[in-house]
C-alpha cells in the first residue's frame, strides 16, 4: 500500500517535483523511500530505508537530473523495510538500465523468480518487485505478444510480455534508458491515475499527489497500460496493446483542500473540517441516494461489509436502518466476509460495501466473493474513480475531500451522516414513520453541522486537559449500549492506533460477563451515555464501576445531572439529538482524546507505527 508518482515534464527538473509529491503521498507508506530519473539516456537512482525527510536530509532527493522520473514511498509487504528493499528496484546490467516502482503484491513472484534465477538473473531484494524488473529485462529481444499497436517499440513490448505475466495487485512505473523518453505504467487493482498539465504529465497512485500541479485527471483502469511522453500520453489495453480513448476528468479538490492549512498535524485539521464536510454530505447526489434507496428497498437480505472505522459506520448504520426504516441489515468485519456469508450468500442478497478509500483489499474481495455469486452490490465511498465505485451497481459519494490522516475522523462522521439519510429515505420510502417524525429527522440532520461545530469550539480545551491527566493510564475500558456501542468501538480504536495506548470496548451489558475482572482503582472507563432509551440501564453500568474503584469519563448530555454527579471526568453534549444520529456529535470529543493523548505520549498522530492509509493488500 506504497505511494507511486512519476512525471514527464517538457522542461525543468522532476526529482524535486517527485519529491514534494512523494510528501503528499507519504500516508500511505513510510518504510523507505526511492528516485529514479532519466537524463542523456542513463538511469540515475536514490533510495533509503527510512521517511522522506530523513532520507532527503541525508542523501538530497532534489539533485537528481533529468525531466523524467518515478517515485516511490514504501509500507513493506515482502521484505523488511531496509535500502536494498527501497524501491526503485532495477534489473541485472551494470549500470542499471530499467527501473520500477509498485504497489500492490506479485502473487506469482516465486515462480517467476525461480524461472529468472535459472536463467542467471541475480536479485538484489526480498521484494516481490523486482521480479518486474528482470523480468523485462528478460524479455526484450524475446518472442513477443501479438500486440495490435503497430508502432510498439521492442522495450514496449517486453513490458507488455512482462506484465501479462504478473499474477495478483499492482500499479507499477517504469523508466529505463531503452527508451529513455517515456515513462510506463500499469495497473490491476492498486490504483492509478494521470494528472494532465500543459508543460507535464504525470502519474500517481491518488490525486492529492498532483492536485497542486494540475486539477485535470484521467483514470487508468485495471488492465491497462499508460505510456507518458513529453508530447501526448496513450492507455492501452495491457491484454493485446490495443489503443483506449478515456476523457479527462477536471477535480474540484482545490489543492489547499490537502495542504494541512497551519494546523500542526492532518488529523486535528481534518476534526476541524468535520463541520464543512457534514454540511457538504448534506448535498449528496439525490439521483443516487433515490436509487440506492430502492436497491435497499427491494433486497430481501442486507449485507454491510467493511473494515476498520468503515465497519463501525456500519454497525451504526443496522441500527438507523432497523430503528428508522424496519430493514434488517447484518454488518460484517469484510475479511471475515467470505468464510461466514461466502457459501450462503446468492443472487436474492445485496452487500452494501463502505470503504473511504474504495480500495481495502479486504472490502474488495469480500465484493468480490458477493459478485461471483451474483449478489447485488452497492457502494458508500470518498473516492470516486476507485475500484469500489467501478464494482458496484451503484455507489454513493460521501463528499469529504481527502482525508490525509491514517486515523478517519471527518470520513466516519460523513459516512455516519450518509448513511443516515440513507436510512430515512428509505423509511420515508416504507411508509415506516410519520411524516412530522421524518420532517423532524430531516431538520437535525441539517442541524449536526452546526453542532459539530460548537462541541470542537466548547470541549476542546477540556478534552486536552483530560488528555493530561489521564496520559499515563496503562488501559483503557469503553462502553456504551444501542448505536453508542458503534461510537464506543470507534473511540477505543483512535486511542489505541494513535495513542498506542492498549483499549478495550464493550457493549456495557457484556462487561459483567468477564471484563469487569480487570477493573481496580483508578482504571478509566469511558461511557458514551446520550440521553436515549438505554441511558438508565447505563447508569446501572456505571455504578458497577464505580464500586470498583474504576474513574469515570462520560460523555454525555449537557447538564445530565444524574451522570454528570457520578462521573469524575465529564464531557457535554448539545441537547436535541436524537438517537439515530448520536454516533456523530458523540465521536467528536473521543477523536479529540485520541489527538491529544497521542500528543501528550510523544506520537506523530498522522503517521501511527505499522499503518498506512489504505490497506490494499489482504
Ligand atoms: C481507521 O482510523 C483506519 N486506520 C482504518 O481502520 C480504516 O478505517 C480501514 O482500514 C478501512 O479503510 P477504508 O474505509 O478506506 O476501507
Ligand atoms: N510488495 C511491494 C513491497 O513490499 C510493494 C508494497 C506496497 O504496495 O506497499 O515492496
Amino acid at each position: 500500500m506504497c505511494g507511486i508518482f512519476g512525471c514527464v515534464l517538457k522542461s525543468g527538473s522532476a526529482a524535486p517535483i517527485i519529491h514534494s509529491a512523494l510528501k503528499r503521498l507519504e500516508y500511505r507508506g513510510y518504510d523507505s523511500v526511492g528516485e529514479a530519473t532519466v537524463n542523456m539516456g542513463k538511469l540515475f537512482i536514490k533510495k533509503d530505508a527510512g521517511k522522506i525527510d530523513e532520507v532527503h536530509s541525508l542523501l538530497n532527493l532534489d539533485d537528481l537530473p533529468g525531466e523524467i522520473g518515478i517515485g516511490h514511498t514504501r509500507w513493506a509487504t515482502h521484505g523488511a523495510p531496509s535500502r536494498v528493499n527501497s524501491h526503485p528496484h532495477f534489473s541485472c546490467s551494470e549500470p542499471p538500465k530499467i527501473a520500477v516502482v509498485h504497489n500492490g503484491i506479485v502473487e506469482n513472484f516465486m515462480e517467476l523468480k525461480k524461472e529468472l534465477d535459472d536463467a542467471g538473473h541475480v536479485f538484489r531484494s526480498k521484494t516481490d518487485t523486482e521480479v518486474i524488473a528482470h523480468l523485462i529485462e528478460e524479455n526484450i529481444g524475446e518472442k513477443e505478444l501479438a500486440l495490435k499497436t503497430p508502432s510498439s517499440s521492442p522495450f514496449e513490448k517486453a513490458i507488455f510480455n512482462a506484465i501479462n505475466r504478473l499474477q495478483g495487485s499492482f500499479a507499477v512505473a517504469v523508466v529505463s534508458s531503452y527508451e529513455p523518453n517515456k515513462v510506463f505504467c500499469a495497473r490491476n487493482e492498486s490504483p492509478l491515475v494521470l494528472g494532465v498539465a500543459e508543460n507535464a504529465f504525470y502519474f500517481a497512485s491518488d490525486i492529492p499527489a498532483f492536485l497542486p500541479l494540475t486539477n485535470k485527471a484521467v483514470y487508468v483502469e485495471n488492465g491497462e497500460m499508460a505510456i507518458l511522453s513529453k508530447n501526448a500520453f496513450e492507455i492501452k489495453k495491457i491484454f493485446d496493446g490495443s489503443s483506449v480513448t478515456r476523457d479527462l476528468k477536471q477535480i474540484d479538490w482545490a489543492p489547499e483542500m490537502a495542504e494541512k492549512q497551519g494546523y500542526p498535524h492532518f488529523m486535528i485539521k481534518e476534526i476541524y473540517e468535520q463541520p464543512r464536510c457534514l454540511r457538504d454530505t448534506l448535498r449528496l447526489q439525490d439521483k443516487y441516494l433515490e436509487l440506492l434507496t430502492t436497491f435497499l428497498d427491494r433486497a430481501r437480505e442486507v449485507i454491510m461489509v467493511a473494515c476498520g472505522t468503515s465497519y463501525h459506520a456500519c454497525l451504526a448504520a443496522s441500527y438507523m436502518f432497523s430503528k428508522l426504516s424496519f430493514l434488517a441489515t447484518h454488518p460484517v468485519i469484510a475479511s471475515e466476509f467470505t468464510g461466514q456469508h461466502g457459501k450462503s450468500v446468492n443472487i436474492d442478497s445485496t452487500i452494501l460495501a463502505v470503504s473511504q478509500s474504495g480500495e481495502t483489499a479486504d472490502t474488495l474481495a469480500a465484493v468480490e466473493t458477493a459478485r461471483q455469486r451474483a449478489a447485488t452490490i452497492l457502494g458508500l465511498t470518498n473516492v470516486v474513480g476507485s475500484t469500489l465505485t467501478r464494482v458496484s451497481r451503484v455507489y454513493l459519494s460521501q463528499q469529504s475531500g481527502p482525508e490525509i490522516g491514517v486515523a478517519a475522523t471527518k470520513t466516519f462522521t460523513s459516512q455516519l451522516s450518509a448513511l443516515s439519510q440513507l436510512a430515512l429515505r428509505l423509511a420515508k420510502k416504507r411508509g415506516k414513520i410519520s411524516q412530522e417524525d421524518i420532517d423532524i429527522l430531516d431538520e437535525k440532520v441539517r442541524r449536526i453541522p452546526d453542532i459539530v461545530e460548537k462541541i470542537i469550539e466548547t470541549q476542546k480545551e477540556k478534552v486536552k486537559k483530560l488528555a493530561t491527566k489521564y496520559r499515563d493510564k496503562s488501559c483503557f475500558f469503553f462502553l456504551a449500549r444501542g448505536i453508542s456501542y458503534a461510537t464506543a468501538l470507534e473511540g477505543r480504536l483512535k486511542l489505541m492506533e494513535i495513542a498506542y495506548m492498549p483499549a478495550i470496548a464493550f457493549p456495557a451489558g457484556e462487561s459483567k460477563h468477564g471484563p469487569i475482572s480487570l477493573i481496580e482503582k483508578g482504571f478509566p472507563v469511558v461511557f458514551v451515555c446520550p440521553p436515549d432509551q438505554t441511558r438508565k440501564t447505563v447508569i446501572g453500568n456505571i455504578m458497577e464501576m464505580k464500586a470498583r474503584g474504576a474513574l469515570i469519563v462520560a460523555i454525555c448530555e449537557e447538564n445530565d445531572e444524574e451522570i454528570i454527579r457520578i462521573a469524575d471526568d465529564y464531557i457535554e453534549i448539545p441537547k436535541g439529538i436524537p438517537e439515530i444520529l448520536s454516533p456523530i456529535p458523540y465521536v467528536v470529543p473521543l477523536q479529540l482524546f485520541a489527538y491529544y493523548m497521542a500528543i501528550e505520549r510523544g506520537c506523530d498522530p498522522d503517521m501511527p507505527r505499522n499503518l498506512a492509509k489504505s490497506v490494499t493488500v489482504k
